[in-house]
């Protein structure tokens, strides 16, 4: 039997007027994967103990790289940028996680073995073609049917720069670029479509490689040279905006509340979200801004506001809220007008097809909704939405972030929901449902 939590109430009042979320999940894998390419020993706190970062670890580990992990301290021995060890016919099991599958392909580019890469059923039906192909051109070799997972991998000694464009607007696309480009003896170009730049800061901040960035008109342009090795480093992982997100909208949504979210990483190429609903009418302030190793972080503020614009959005900030946009469509449901979203064709190739998912979940609330040329969404919103009735949410691949949206549409609109799956979000955010019972939500498991 599958485990469903049930949500009969809407959360009356805030226990908490601030909370903390679980740190970032791109910069925990990102640091998990640099730490065991580094020469020495690296220590981050903070690390987020989710299921994707576990798995980034396990696979690491099998490559003979030892890591330690203490609450959420991790230390992690790395043994050089060509140091990992392994046996023969390894397999690395990524689970759920396309950075971690994604982001390995590439650190093993120059494996003497063949190695085998998976993942659960929901990652194994996303495309690994996207990284595949850069990849070969620095002269390894790919294995996959159809450019899904399981992947083989048969590296090479001899690795060369490239030259590449990535047209995707993806960052595990071309942070699996950046990475594998370490592993030559020359300049790597990128012209890349924006999105979040965590690799980049953290090359040029914490690692201190001359990387060179540059923003033009509609592409990033990146050109990095290969090295010998690189120091260990020590990094305090920030808070996940993402995880953020769904407080911040269950907060907009609710009456009569506010919440501060305590050191949260609003690096501009992941605050999409905030710039959507303050373009709404949400009024989300930053206090205590500060930089750290080339990251802003700050702590983030909100009101509840029951007077929220449509929009009709400019897809450039489609990159920066990539995994928010279902609690954008959600708040879209609130507002007084018509919604406007188009070029998504990346939501439907997340852990599932998100945009799809978000069509079947707002007309099971009653709301009207036209999808647009395949990768667009209309949304009518009804200003004052009250939810009544039941409402089942299952069979979504276990996706963690329909999982928690669904969560926060019925503890800030009503009805009566019951939500299966209940571990899926283990994957990204651990602490969340005790993060909501602590703020007052009455959550039947
Ligand atoms: C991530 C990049 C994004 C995002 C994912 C994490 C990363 O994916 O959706 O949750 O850490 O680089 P894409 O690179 O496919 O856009």
């Amino acid at each position: 039997m599958k485990k469903y939590i049930s949500i009969n109430e809407k959360i009356d009042v805030f226990k908490k007027k601030s909370i903390t979320v679980d740190g970032d999940k791109s910069l925990s894998i990102r640091f998990v994967i640099l730490a065991s390419l580094s020469k020495g020993k690296c220590y981050a706190s903070n690390i987020l103990k989710s299921e994707d970062v576990i798995s980034a670890i396990n696979c690491i580990k099998k490559l003979g790289i030892k890591i330690k992990l203490k609450n959420k301290n991790c230390e992690i021995h790395g043994n050089g940028l060509f140091g990992y060890k392994y046996k023969k016919n390894l397999t690395l099991d990524a689970g759920n996680s396309g950075t971690a599958a994604r982001l390995l392909c590439s650190v093993l580019i120059d494996t003497n073995h063949k190695i085998k890469i998976t993942g659960d059923s929901s990652l194994k039906k996303r495309d690994m073609n996207r990284v595949i192909r850069p990849l070969k051109l620095f002269g390894a070799k790919f294995t996959s049917k159809k450019g899904r997972l399981p992947v083989y991998i048969n590296g090479s000694k001899i690795l060369k720069p490239i030259k590449f464009k990535e047209n995707l607007g993806s960052a595990q696309c071309k942070s699996a670029v950046l990475l594998a480009s370490l592993k030559t003896s020359g300049k790597t170009i990128l012209s890349c479509k924006p999105s979040r730049n965590h690799t980049e800061l953290m090359f040029k901040n914490v690692l201190k490689l001359p990387i060179k960035t540059k923003k033009l008109n509609k592409y990033d342009h990146i050109q990095i040279n290969g090295l010998d090795e690189f120091k260990s480093f020590n990094y305090k992982i920030p808070g996940d905006i993402s995880s953020a997100s769904f407080f911040i909208v269950l907060t907009l949504l609710s009456k009569n509340k506010s919440l501060t979210i305590k050191n949260v990483n609003i690096n501009p190429s992941r605050t999409g979200i905030i710039k959507i609903l303050n373009k709404m009418g949400a009024k989300i302030k930053f206090f205590n801004k500060k930089m750290y190793k080339g990251e802003n972080l700050a702590d983030i503020f909100v009101k509840s506001n029951k007077k929220l614009k449509p929009i009709s959005l400019d897809p450039k900030l489609n990159s920066s809220a990539i995994d928010e946009f279902l609690l954008i469509f959600l708040v879209s449901c609130t507002c007084n007008g018509v919604s406007t979203f188009k070029k998504l064709s990346e939501l439907n190739k997340k852990e599932s097809k998100r945009l799809d998912w978000g069509i079947k979940i707002l007309t099971m609330m009653g709301i009207k909704t036209k999808k647009i040329k395949n990768d667009g969404i209309k949304i009518w919103g009804k200003p004052n939405l009250k939810l009544q009735g039941n409402f089942t949410i299952k069979n979504f691949l276990k996706d963690h972030r329909i999982f928690m949206t669904t969560t926060i549409a019925s503890l800030a609109l009503g009805g009566n929901w019951k939500i299966y799956s209940t571990d899926s979000f283990q994957t990204s955010f651990p602490s969340f449902i005790k993060i909501l019972k602590n703020l007052g939500a009455k959550i039947k498991e």
